[in-house]
Order: C-alpha cells, then structure tokens, then sequence
C-alpha cells in the first residue's frame, strides 16, 4: 500500500475516451513500464462528451500534475484542438491520440496511430510496402489518422474507397503530397486487384463488411483489419485466401509503445505484450 506522499511521487498517466470500461492501454502501459523498469501509474478516465467536457478534464489532469495521456474515441479532433503544439503526423492527421505537457505547461499533440499500423504491418509482419497496391476501406478519422506513415512507406498506388466517396476524395486531395493516392467508390473496385487491402472502417462493429467484388485481394495479397478481435473482415480476408490476414491488435500496442517512447524515452518490446493481450485480456 503506498502512503499519499509515495503516490505524488509517481508519474500519472491516463487514456481518455467514452466509453473507456474495454480499453487495453493500461494494462499495456503497465506491462511496458515493468519490462522497461519504470515507476508509473496508468489509469483509464472516463470523460463525458458534453461540449467542453473534454478540455476540463484535460485541464483537470494537468494541474494534478499528470505527466501524458492517450486520447480515445471520440475526442481525438478535441484533442487536437485543445493542443498548443502538434507534431507535423499529428498536423497532417488532424487528430491526436498522445498529449504530454512542455516545460512551458503548453500541451503539446503527437498521432501514433500510423506509426503503429506501419511498424506491426513491416516489423511484426514481415510485409513490405513499398513498391504494393494498396486498398484502404473507408475515410473517416481512422483512415486519415494512418494515411502518411502509408504514403511514407512508398507504395506504388494508395487507392481510398468509401461508401460516401466525396470523403475519400477529401482526404485523396490532402495527403496527394505524400505520394500516389486516389479516391473511388465500391462500385469501382470491380475488376481491379490490390496487394494489400486494409479496412479502416466502422462496419464490423455493425456486423458488416464493406461491398467488396471477388478478385479484389492479388495472388498472395494481404489483409489488416484496423480494429482487432476477431472481425468479419479477416474472416472475409481468410476464406479468399489471404497471405497474411491480420487485426489490428499488433497497431494497438505498437502505437502504446510509439507514445510511451514520446513519454520516457525508451522504447519499450511490443512483441511479448501483444502476445499477453492476446492471450489473457481477449478470450
Ligand atoms: P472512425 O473514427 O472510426 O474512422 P468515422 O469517422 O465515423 O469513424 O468513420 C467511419 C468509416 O467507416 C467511414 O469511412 C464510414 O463510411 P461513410 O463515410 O460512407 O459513412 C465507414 N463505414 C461505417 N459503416 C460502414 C459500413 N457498414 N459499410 C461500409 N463502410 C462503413
């Protein structure tokens, strides 16, 4: 049992969200800081979605002497709001899912969530982006949260198909700078092949899968599904025959660890957790 003046010596950190109850990060972060022997407490808040809840609840964390926090859904665009100063990935994204506070108390905004998807995908995978088609499944927040470490990777096509396509066309049009991206709708995927599809959609918490043709996934093409947990997009993605079909349980910790490096300086081995996650937090 730690007495008051043990716990005020304790680096605090937290993830944000609504709802938050289901949330692996503390319990990655805790893993972490024990594999990398540091002392700090990670907890998940709750916050409600009023309008201006966010920001005091933030505001609420800091003068507590909070040292970083993980931003959830709904209130990444809050979040990125609300920071003084953002990262050019967390610019481009438009979105922050890690804040901490400067020496200045200013609280700055970083987006780990692409940074996350690309290193499980080529370090934990194996796979290889550069050079692949690639097909990203929707154009909401999530998608445009991992787009530049995509485009960054080099494939030689980025297509972006969403049920609203003027969406897709949106963030087409944003991160063209970054290398070759198009827009399309489902209709327009007929007749075209792609080594890597990646689902960034809501759908499967719907029970749904986008309208995808056959033939869309290349002889040993690839599928990662965003969200993880078994989803009915790697279901999909197995009985088409998929190389590799993956959920998004690699990104999850991955983006944990690239905002625990943001934090305390040391990056810490993301492999042994999500094997723990895995096995003891989603049966
Ligand atoms: P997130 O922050 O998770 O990206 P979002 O911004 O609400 O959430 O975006 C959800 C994405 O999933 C959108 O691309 C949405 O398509 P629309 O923009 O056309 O609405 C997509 N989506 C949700 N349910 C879907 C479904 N059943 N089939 C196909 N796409 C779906």
């Amino acid at each position: 049992m730690l007495t008051n003046h043990q716990t005020a010596q304790i680096d605090h950190y937290a993830v944000m969200g609504n709802p938050i109850a289901h949330s692996q990060s503390p319990f990655i972060h805790t893993a972490f800081a024990q594999q990398t022997g540091q002392t700090l407490q990670y907890d998940a808040i709750l916050v409600g979605t009023q309008s201006g809840e966010f920001a005091q609840a933030v505001q609420a964390f800091q003068a507590a002497g909070g040292k970083g926090l993980n931003i959830t859904v709904p209130f990444k665009q809050d979040a990125y709001a609300l920071a003084e100063q953002c990262t050019e990935r967390a610019e481009r994204a438009g979105a922050v899912n890690t804040l901490w506070f400067d020496e200045q108390n200013r609280i700055i905004g970083d987006n780990t969530d692409g940074v996350g998807l690309v290193r499980d995908l080529t370090q934990n995978q194996g796979y290889h982006i550069a050079g692949q088609r690639i097909l990203i499944l929707g154009a909401g927040g999530a998608v445009r949260g991992v787009l530049g470490p995509i485009l960054e990777a080099a494939p030689v096509q980025c297509v972006i198909a969403n049920r609203t396509v003027s969406k897709a066309e949106t963030l087409a049009t944003l991160f063209a700078p970054l290398g070759p991206v198009t827009a399309c709708a489902y209709d327009d995927l007929a007749g075209q092949t792609y080594d890597l599809i990646i689902n960034g959609t809501s759908a499967s918490l719907q029970g749904q899968l986008p309208p995808l043709p056959e033939g869309l996934l290349a002889e040993n093409g690839w599928c990662y599904d965003m969200m993880y947990a078994a989803t009915l997009f790697v279901q999909w993605a197995q009985e088409k025959g998929a190389a590799g079909a993956y959920d998004g349980l690699g990104m999850l910790v991955e983006q944990a660890a690239e905002s625990f490096y943001q934090w305390r300086g040391i990056r810490p081995e993301t492999v042994p957790v999500i094997q723990q996650v895995r096995e003891f937090r989603l049966r």
